[in-house]
């Protein structure tokens, strides 16, 4: 791959935009660009007359440069499947052989910002939310090829934030075939990925070790299991004996996933356990003091700083209407995959409902992605899923 190099120089008083190991540098710490030829383009960062960092540059954002790598570094096809080779081996020694589906790839927090990549048994989908990642994207798919010789490589690359960097949507099978959907093992359980519609890239990987957790109380229990989507969670209750289930979700097309979900772990008769219906009304619905365990999972509220306001409002609210149906002795699994709803705010936002609702509730456990999800110690921006075990007392 013959590449020619953008050059971004700092300005003298922005040492900080690389010597803090951020990832990201804004275009205001930046003096000039020389070399430049296009958006997306690889590049090498100046400190004066030294290269201090390579990445690649967008232009149009305010996150000017993504960094690949300190000092100066040739980012080709030996370095893209040393990072990747490198990153899979963290994942699948931390996961242990109890799934065959994993994060191979959590962009920032794996050091390739701008790129996920899943991996669902036999197949990968990945998506790639910048310029610089759609550059890269032949010599990645090369190299997933040779690394993994999957079935079949998927690209789904349908973030919101295309638009910001001047990118279509883009959805292609770049190898081999990709059925709409496979079949996925994860703790003894099997799960339908709906490859072709399902919601992010078909999966909700990052709740698993939580699926655990809930299940290990779930013995018994009258639960609620809220933003259900292919049921997950709930399914996980049902192998650990639940008493009584409700999955809701508003979403009819995630139902049917639910259901398939439930048929290929050979579970009858649990129609009832099905609910379309939007939660707030569900749960406004139901008589107080009902349920011995609920889960709340919805979808992200906030993607704008705009926005951080009204999604207080509503996570407090379904927080509220929960804590009301929870019997004294009984538990709330709450979560929030809103990353500028940090963990602070989301306990301050429990404090809150807590209070509004009356009762009496102790934080037991905190919860977050599971350990494929990685995270940078310097980079705070994708810690998005959190996650608060709460008692009723
Ligand atoms: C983060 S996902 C839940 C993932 C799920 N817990 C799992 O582990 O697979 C959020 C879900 O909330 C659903 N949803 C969004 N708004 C809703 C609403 N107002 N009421 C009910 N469900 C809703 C979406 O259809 C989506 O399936």
């Amino acid at each position: 791959m013959t590449v020619n190099y953008a050059e971004v120089h700092l300005k003298k008083s922005r040492n900080e935009a690389v010597s803090e190991k951020s990832p990201w540098i804004f275009s205001g710490a930046i003096h000039a660009v020389r070399e430049f030829d296009e958006d997306g383009q690889l590049c090498h960062v100046f400190m004066g007359d030294e290269v201090v960092a390579t990445g690649y540059i967008n232009t149009r954002t305010n996150i000017a440069v993504r960094l690949l790598a300190f000092g100066k570094v040739e980012i080709d096809r030996a370095f893209l499947r040393d990072r990747i080779q490198t990153s899979r081996m963290m994942k699948e020694a931390l996961l242990n052989g109890c799934t065959d589906s994993y994060r191979v790839i959590h962009a920032e927090g794996d050091l390739l910002p701008g790129l996920v990549v899943d991996k669902y048994g036999d197949y990968l989908v990945f998506q790639s939310s910048t310029a610089g990642m759609d550059f890269l994207k032949e010599e990645i798919v090369a190299v997933l090829i040779g690394l993994f010789e999957p079935k079949g490589i998927l690209e789904k690359s349908t973030s919101s934030s295309r638009r910001t960097e001047g990118l279509e949507e883009m959805r292609a099978v770049h190898y081999g075939e990709v059925p709409d959907e496979v079949i996925i093992r994860e703790h003894g359980l099997d799960y339908v990925v709906d490859l072709a519609g399902g919601q992010k890239t078909g999966f909700f990987l990052d709740q698993r070790e939580n699926r655990r957790i809930i299940a290990q109380y779930a013995a018994g229990r009258t639960a609620l299991n809220c933003y259900c989507y292919s049921a997950t969670i709930g399914l996980s209750m049902r192998k650990a004996g639940v008493a009584t289930l409700h999955n809701v979700d508003v979403s009819k097309a995630a139902l049917e996933l639910a259901a398939k979900n439930y048929a290929v772990n050979k579970i009858e008769g649990a129609e009832d356990e099905f609910q379309a219906a939007d939660v707030k009304d569900f749960l406004a619905e139901m008589p107080e003091d009902f349920y011995d365990l609920i889960v709340l999972d919805p979808p992200k509220f906030t993607a704008s700083k705009k926005t951080v306001p009204a999604a207080i409002k509503g996570y407090k609210h379904i927080n509220m209407l929960a804590l009301k149906k929870i019997k004294s002795g009984g538990l709330l699994f709450t979560f929030s995959c809103s990353g500028l709803v940090d963990l602070e705010l989301f306990r301050k936002i429990i404090f809150y409902a807590a209070k509004d609702a009356g009762r009496d509730v102790r934080i037991v456990k905190t919860l977050s992605a599971d350990v494929d999800h990685s995270l940078s110690v310097y980079h705070r921006e994708n810690e998005y899923l959190k996650g608060l075990m709460l008692y009723v007392v």
